[in-house]
């Protein structure tokens, strides 16, 4: 069966907030498979658009995808080094920067990426396979149980954090954890069965938090955005669209302090989220919060 391609969550909303660049210079800093970077061509006409992943696995696709426009380059980087890399490129200044976050239908669908506990596959979890070395068999198999808790509990807002952590250290004294499916069933034996979350996989927050260890999201993040506004043109948006709490808190608040130094506007006082219509046709649009900042002339 053919793949199915990764759904742009909150397409129009972005499209709206990026209107007002016809002909210019927009940054996709997380082309993913390139679904708003395709309308952003199509609707936006950029002169020039640079789709940036840190995952050239899929800028590959990216690149295949868009085949059809020569007004974009394609930059395998991350999002938190956004200045060299533009520079290499001899750009200074562009006028729109979009970043969707988080990983794409592309990861979690080959389980060789070890990203879904719906399937089975190695304990990997790296968005960067090229550049990074942190694996997630490296979290869960030798980081300390204290050590663990705190990731699970910070980076996965996991209430039964400790007991994963213990169950996990217990676990693998008898034999490491390999595959994303023995750290599924770990997971479901510490929580007791009557507290497992009826919305969600019991272990969707184990493995959120685990994916933001071994790609240091949160650190990447907060680089990006503090980078960012040394970039844009007089005028120009950053339009951050982000799919947890922990995420939504640093865009909100970095947000609010480039406004209090001066520096622009928040054009979204509240977070715009996607319709329940959107959420129906797509639900991993469900946890979207898309927030823009406007630079000042
Ligand atoms: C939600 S997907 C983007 C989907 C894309 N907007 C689309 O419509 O197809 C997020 C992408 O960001 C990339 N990514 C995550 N963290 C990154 C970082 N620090 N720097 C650059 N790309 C990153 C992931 O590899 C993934 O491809």
């Amino acid at each position: 069966m053919e793949r199915a391609v990764h759904t742009p969550v909150l397409l129009e909303e972005v499209i709206s907030f990026l209107d007002p660049y016809q002909g210019g210079v927009v940054v996709d800093a997380t082309v993913g498979e390139g679904g708003h970077s395709l309308a952003i061509l199509e609707r936006i006409s950029p002169k020039l658009l640079v789709a940036v992943d840190r995952d050239i696995e899929i800028l590959s696709v990216a690149r295949e995808r868009l085949s059809d426009y020569d007004n974009v380059i394609f930059l395998y980087g991350n999002y938190s080094n956004l200045p060299e890399l533009l520079a290499k490129e001899g750009i200074e200044q562009v006028d729109a920067v979009l970043m969707d976050l988080g990983i794409s239908s592309f990861h979690l669908e080959d389980p060789e990426r070890g990203f879904s506990f719906l399937e089975k596959g190695p304990l990997d979890m790296r968005l960067d396979r090229v550049g990074s070395h942190l694996t997630a068999f490296e979290v869960v198999n030798e980081y300390s149980e204290k050590r663990l808790a705190e990731v699970i509990k910070e980076y996965g807002e996991e209430p039964w954090a400790k007991r994963i952590a213990k169950r996990i250290v217990e676990a693998r004294k008898e034999k490491p954890l390999r595959t994303t499916e023995d750290l599924a069933r770990v997971v479901k034996s510490a929580v007791p069965k009557r507290f497992w979350p009826r919305r969600i996989h019991v272990a969707t927050r184990t493995f959120q938090a685990i994916r933001i260890e071994v790609n240091d999201e949160l650190t990447h993040l907060k680089r990006a955005l503090k980078n960012v506004v040394d970039i844009l043109s007089p005028k120009g948006r950053v339009v951050v669209i982000s799919f947890h709490s922990l995420e939504d808190r640093i865009v909100k608040h970095t947000f609010k302090s480039f406004e209090a130094k001066g520096l622009g506007v928040v054009l979204t006082k509240k977070p715009i989220v996607p319709s329940d219509g959107e959420i129906e046709k797509n639900p991993r649009a469900r946890s979207a919060k898309l927030r823009v900042f406007e630079r000042s002339e």
